[in-house]
């Protein structure tokens, strides 16, 4: 593996996963999640889009201050559309950080210049010339995307990348701005504005996909092999509409699969389960039971024959431990479709000890209450316990 293989984790929870509904956090909240993903070991964090407001502004500016304090804390970067007035924002907000961005974008399908920006192509042309250029003078580190890259004319982009890249820009972004991409268009976009933009090699490429087909993990994998060496993540694949990619999909991926995609990160994957939690803490809604690595049923076993195998040996139903993630499982879920083994390792963890006879006359009660029951929690299992060295009246 060479340098080459080392992929960026650029993490936007701040910015496109705060931007949709339900996900809306307060200073506070912003600045305690970014010291977390500063634990987790992002590269950059996308901290907010300080135009947006005096909040967002003040926002980004403490997390410049107090999680960008250094050489080794990620680089900080602020989203600005290409405006003057956006950007001065940005550098001013991403000053105080060691390390900064200012990530600044503009569209390059004629549907966005069209309908919404109403510009012709040489003046999204120019204006990403010039606003690349101001983002340089206040900042070394310069981010451009151009956004809708994946509905865009490739002739046309590969033009504007190019210019882009003239006027300063470090980071090349191509999101999948509405998640309409599949992995091999995605992958191949990547190849072919590498292979036709003559400066592309100055640059490093990055991934930004939405889930609108449910494909931004995959695309964002597709995105590296193509040749991205960023990829834009949020935690639990928040963000506008369905939502981008999961970190922890995409981390779990890289890491789980090396065999497939020979990638490092600086990430602690330890730390994805107190990430997590954190944003649970923060935002309105948990990610859904069964979400890859985060969900609480991800590492859960509830049928007689998966409660079987994977107390014999966790391999046979799981192809990563919890542990290696942080996250602590419930892995023995007791329900109707438990069998006695997953019955008798539940009694165990309970501090129980009973003999074969005992255990069978308990698992036949269990079911009776399981039948009634859906859910069957430990108090459950304790009471029934119980009600069996009850006196009878
Ligand atoms: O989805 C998108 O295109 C974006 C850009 C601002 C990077 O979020
Ligand atoms: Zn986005």
């Amino acid at each position: 593996m060479s340098t080459n293989d080392r992929v960026l984790f650029f993490d936007t929870t701040l910015r496109d996963g705060e931007q949709s509904p339900g996900c809306t956090m307060h200073h506070d909240e912003k600045l305690r999640f970014a010291h977390q993903l500063a634990l987790l070991g992002v590269d950059i964090i996308e901290a907010g889009f300080p135009i947006a407001s005096d909040g967002d502004f003040q926002s980004v500016h403490s997390i410049a201050r107090e999680v960008g304090r250094d050489g080794k804390s990620p680089r900080i970067a602020g989203l600005a559309r290409c405006k003057r007035d956006d950007i001065e924002a940005v550098a001013r907000a991403v000053a105080p950080a060691a390390r900064n961005r200012i990530h600044t974008f503009l569209a390059s399908s004629d549907l966005h210049l069209e309908v919404k920006l109403r510009m012709s192509r040489q003046q999204a042309l120019d204006q990403t010339g010039e606003m690349v250029a101001l983002a340089k003078s206040h900042c070394e580190d310069v981010e451009f995307s151009a956004e809708d890259a994946t509905r865009s004319d490739i002739d046309f982009l590969c033009k504007m990348v190019e210019i882009a890249i003239e006027a300063g820009a470090t980071t090349i972004n191509l999101p999948d701005t509405v998640g309409y991409s599949t992995p091999s268009e995605y992958q191949t976009m990547f190849e072919t504005v590498r292979a036709r933009v003559p400066n592309s090699g100055q640059v490093i490429f990055s991934t930004h996909c939405h889930d609108d087909l449910g494909l931004a993990t995959i695309n964002t994998i597709s995105g590296v092999l193509g040749g991205a060496r960023q990829v834009e993540v949020s935690m639990h694949g928040i963000g506008e509409r369905a939502g981008n990619a999961a970190l922890e999909e995409v981390a779990a991926i890289l890491s789980i699969r090396k065999d497939q995609y020979p990638f490092t990160s600086g990430l602690d994957l330890k730390q994805i389960g107190a990430t997590s939690k954190a944003l649970d803490q923060i935002i309105s809604f948990t990610p859904s039971p069964n979400k890859a690595i985060v969900g609480k049923n991800a590492f859960a076993h509830a049928s007689g024959i998966h409660q079987h195998g994977v107390l014999a040996n966790p391999l046979t139903y799981e192809i990563m431990t919890p542990a290696s993630f942080g996250v602590v499982a419930n892995t023995i879920v007791l329900g109707k479709h438990s069998g006695r083994r997953g019955l008798e390792q539940k009694l165990k963890d309970l501090g129980y000890n009973f003999n074969h006879e005992q255990i069978n006359e308990i698992y036949h009660r269990f079911t009776a209450l399981a039948d009634r029951k859906k859910s069957i929690y430990d108090q459950d299992i304790v009471a029934l316990l119980e009600a069996e060295s009850a006196p009878t009246v």
